[in-house]
């Protein structure tokens, strides 16, 4: 079946029909697949029959599979593979909302189970991943649990002249003590200043080197005195980062993945996009595999 890609009609994504993951990627595929990245920053594979291998196999042939930070603070905190559902293949993270027993629950020790607000995934490393592949293996009928995508760009291109000049030679912290769904991470104390709040230093803008564009990359936003910009007082850097993170979130620039089937595996760039998760059902299992793809050092914008 020769490769077609379906744009969704918004601002990002596209569903990639033709091509059977199992196989792996190389060659013209791989070339197709790369080229529909970079243009439509989201993609989706249905129907797709793949083990973890299979999807480590993707993360490598797109640049190398990234191991994710957050699983270090769960081993350091004695927490096992079966009790905070730790995937023990390397590089493969298990995002879901089943207890050790296999039974969905509201709160998780992981963040499988709340909504996420918008975020890019590891942006507290210093090489955070340039992307980042979900695979669906459960999912809920009609419990929630949908991902919406904003594009970055756009949120960037979308501001005023002046305002993107003063944003160029900015940089954020990012708070490395707290996950996804805003909680603290385990061994980790809440920070009472700004001085006490840990994490490594980006820019504010990043152009990503696939396309030359300049995006705006904010990591995730919690309430004062996390994630900030270095350069500004506390107060402007409330202000700006409430500006910005209304920009980058607008529902114009977003498109959401509203029905997970399992097989499907869902690919994003973290370089120019931001994603966000609705509410689970607790009555209804949701389990996803996530991989990352390793980063490049970011070009400030
Ligand atoms: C994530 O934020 O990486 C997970 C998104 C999801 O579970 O849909």
């Amino acid at each position: 079946m020769a490769l077609e890609v379906i744009a969704s009609g918004k601002t990002l994504g596209a569903e990639v029909r033709g091509i059977d993951l199992s196989k792996g990627l190389e060659g013209d595929e791989l070339k197709a697949v790369e080229a529909a990245w970079l243009e439509h920053l989201v993609l989706i594979f249905r129907d797709q029959t793949i083990d973890d291998h299979q999807l480590l196999n993707m993360a490598e042939s797109l640049g190398g599979a990234q191991a994710t930070k957050s699983r270090d603070f769960y081993v350091k905190a004695g927490f096992t593979e079966k009790s905070a559902r730790l995937s023990s293949v390397p590089g493969i993270s298990i995002i879901s909302n089943l207890d050790d027993n296999g039974k969905p629950v509201a709160l998780h020790a992981g963040s499988g189970s709340q909504e996420l607000h918008w975020h890019t995934d590891n942006s507290y490393v210093e090489t955070p991943p340039k992307g980042s592949i979900l695979h669906a293996l459960q999912t809920p009928t009609n419990g929630g649990g949908h991902t919406s995508f904003a594009n970055q760009y756009l949120a960037y291109e979308s501001l005023p002249d002046k305002l993107k000049a003063k944003l160029s030679g900015l940089h954020i912290l990012h708070d490395d003590s707290r996950n996804t769904a805003g909680g603290l991470r385990p061994t980790r104390v809440s920070a009472k200043s700004r001085e006490e709040v840990t994490g490594p230093v980006h820019p504010l803008l990043r152009i990503h080197p696939g396309t030359g564009k300049t995006a705006l990359y904010l990591g995730r936003r919690y309430a004062w005195p996390s994630s900030h910009i270095v350069e500004l007082s506390d107060d402007e850097s409330e202000v700006l980062l409430d500006e910005l993170w209304t920009a980058a979130s607008k529902p114009e620039i977003t498109w959401t993945h509203s029905d997970w089937r399992p097989g499907d595996v869902l690919m994003w760039d973290n370089r120019c996009t931001l994603h966000a998760r609705t509410q689970i059902d607790p009555t209804q299992a949701r389990e996803m595999h996530r991989t990352l793809i390793k980063g490049e050092a970011i070009i400030p914008g």
